[in-house]
């Protein structure tokens, strides 16, 4: 985890599973942006609105429960987009509660659109708002409507 300095609270952006492969995987579905490239915005964007952006990214649902659970205290912020395990991971849902700061959940694709199956979010009642297909664009949005929350929490 990136400490803060005095004045940059922290945000921690957690990608869930095959979001490494943003820019191959269903690019009609996902959208051509890399998940470097989203990461690399994030970071930029997120120093001109006096924050610090800690990235990270995991396939494996243990590895995302860790990161959350090391956040606990570390940062000022989440956003998240748990992938597939939006939809069956009680365990990351379970670990969001731990949290006690604004959680934002965000999905590159509209997942009410969708097969049925992904209309259901775990973490949907868990975030304080939810980002859902506006592509790559919606992690701007989430970032800027953390800094909004973070500037008011304070
Ligand atoms: C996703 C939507 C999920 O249903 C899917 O499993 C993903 C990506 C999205 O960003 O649109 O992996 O979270």
């Amino acid at each position: 985890m990136t400490m803060s300095n005095e004045t940059s609270p922290n945000v921690l952006v957690i990608h869930g599973p095959n979001l490494n492969m943003l820019g191959k995987r269903e690019p009609e579905v996902y959208g051509k942006t890399t998940l470097d490239e989203i990461n690399t915005e994030l970071k930029r964007l997120g120093k001109t609105l006096g924050l610090c952006v800690e990235t990270f990214q995991s396939n494996y649902e243990g590895g995302i429960v860790d990161k959350i659970q090391e956040a606990m205290g570390n940062c000022h912020g989440l956003i998240i987009n748990p992938a597939a395990y939006t939809h069956t991971s009680v365990a990351i849902r379970d670990a969001l509660l731990l949290l006690d700061v604004s959680i934002v959940e965000i999905h590159l694709s509209n997942i009410h659109k969708r097969e049925p199956f992904r209309h259901k979010s775990m973490m949907a009642d868990v975030a304080i708002a939810q980002i859902t297909g506006f592509g790559a664009d919606g992690y701007r949005l989430a970032l800027e409507g953390m800094a909004r929350l973070i500037i008011s929490e304070t």
